[in-house]
């Protein structure tokens, strides 16, 4: 089996529905269900019977991990556990630093220990995969080559920073213990179950209730979006056939500005919803002050995990935006349950006052 941490978010709950399209081997699902974790986008594998159990914790409770590995033995850890938001980092960087580096370093150390006793063939065989963020390589310029495993480590957020200090750890776990470690540096995702308070579906969301769109800036920020079920595949290639101690860039050579992203929905909502606003959805944008320290570019060069592990992305850019805005039109209860903070009484709801669904 194995053991993957922050589930319940929007990356880790794409990477466990996904698992069960292509393997039936068991998931146990460590997720403290912070703010940003959320059980309900897990419901699925109830209704199918999944080999899946979510368990309510901490990375950095080493005695809660200590048991998970005790008793269920992984072949694999997959670490997507993180504070992940850049502007709550700047209104409140102390929880990124507890989960993204403390919980990071208690994890590893925990996993130190079981995988040493461990024995050789399985030991061997063990991977921990820790799952990043192309921003800890800094900001670009507008004629900058793409960031490579190689571009030196410069981040600029309280968030990039402190994935970055957890990137350095697990690089040292490798290079100083030999655990055998995977990182995936990869640009930003859109899709399904991503909490709106990301750009794409705050923009789609705020768009539908003819709400204000808040662009930063001038808008000419510039993201390499991916679509979060080509993260996924590029994840579980990694874990398959990445060489341990090595880190892979994943992106899908989709950089867009701000304002384009946000234009680009204005302009699909404005053939898919009947009556538009007068001016179109565009004219609900409005320029706002920027963030500090706002990183003006980032562009990933994802060549090596193309041409080592053969991984290609199946989603463009505009058909993955398409997909994702019909999906929270669709999806409108989910919806209404974060936005109202319903979500947040899910496992009391549906499993009692138990901390580990089935
Ligand atoms: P998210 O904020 O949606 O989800 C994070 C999950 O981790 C939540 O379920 C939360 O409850 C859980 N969590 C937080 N602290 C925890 C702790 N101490 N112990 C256990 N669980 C904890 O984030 P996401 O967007 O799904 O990102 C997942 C990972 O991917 C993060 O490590 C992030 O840095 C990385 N990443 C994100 C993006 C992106 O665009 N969203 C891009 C590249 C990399
Ligand atoms: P975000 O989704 O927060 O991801 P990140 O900061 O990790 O890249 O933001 C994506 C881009 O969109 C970033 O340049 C900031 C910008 N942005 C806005 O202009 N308005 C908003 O309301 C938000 C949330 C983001």
């Amino acid at each position: 089996m194995i053991l993957v941490t922050g589930g319940a978010g929007f990356i880790g709950s794409n990477f466990v529905l996904d698992w069960f399209l292509h393997h039936d081997e068991p998931v146990v699902n460590l997720d403290k269900l912070t703010y940003a974790g959320n059980p309900e986008n897990l419901a699925a594998l109830q209704q199918s019977g999944a080999p899946h159990q979510l368990v309510q914790g901490d990375i950095g409770d080493t005695g809660l991990v200590e048991r998970l590995l005790r008793e269920h033995r992984p072949r694999a850890v997959l670490n997507f556990a993180a504070e992940s938001h850049v502007d709550r980092s700047i209104h409140g960087p102390a929880d990124f630093v507890e989960t993204n580096l403390g919980g990071t370093f208690r994890l590893l150390e925990a996993v130190r220990a079981y995988w040493s006793e461990l024995s050789r063939g399985e030991a061997d065989a063990f991977r921990f995969l820790h799952v990043s963020t192309d921003e800890v390589y800094g900001t670009l310029g507008p004629d900058d080559p793409a960031f490579t495993e190689q571009t030196p480590y410069s981040p600029n957020s309280p968030y990039s920073a402190s994935k970055a200090g957890s990137d350095h750890l697990v690089r040292a776990w490798f290079h100083t213990f030999r655990l055998p470690v995977l990182t995936t540096n990869c640009s930003n995702n859109y899709g399904p179950f991503q909490f709106p308070e990301k750009l794409i579906p705050l923009m789609i969301l705020n768009a539908v209730d003819r709400q204000p769109l808040p662009v930063y800036g001038d808008g000419q920020n510039i993201r390499d979006w991916l679509h979060v079920s080509d993260h996924c595949s590029a994840i579980r290639r990694v874990l398959e056939a990445g060489r341990p101690g090595e880190t892979y860039n994943v992106g899908g050579d989709s950089e867009r500005s701000n304002l384009q992203v946000v234009n680009g929905i204005c302009h699909l909502l404005d053939h898919l919803l009947p009556h538009p606003p007068a001016g179109g959805y565009k004219s609900l944008i409005q320029f706002v002050q920027d963030r500090p320290g706002h990183d003006r570019r980032y562009a990933i060069d994802a060549r090596k995990i193309r041409q080592e592990l053969g991984w290609v992305p199946s989603n463009t850019f505009e058909t993955g935006l398409e997909n994702t805005l019909k999906w929270y039109l669709a999806h409108s209860e989910w919806v209404g349950r974060v936005r109202s903070g319903a979500y947040r009484h899910w496992m009391e709801t549906h499993y009692g006052s138990a901390r580990s669904a089935p």
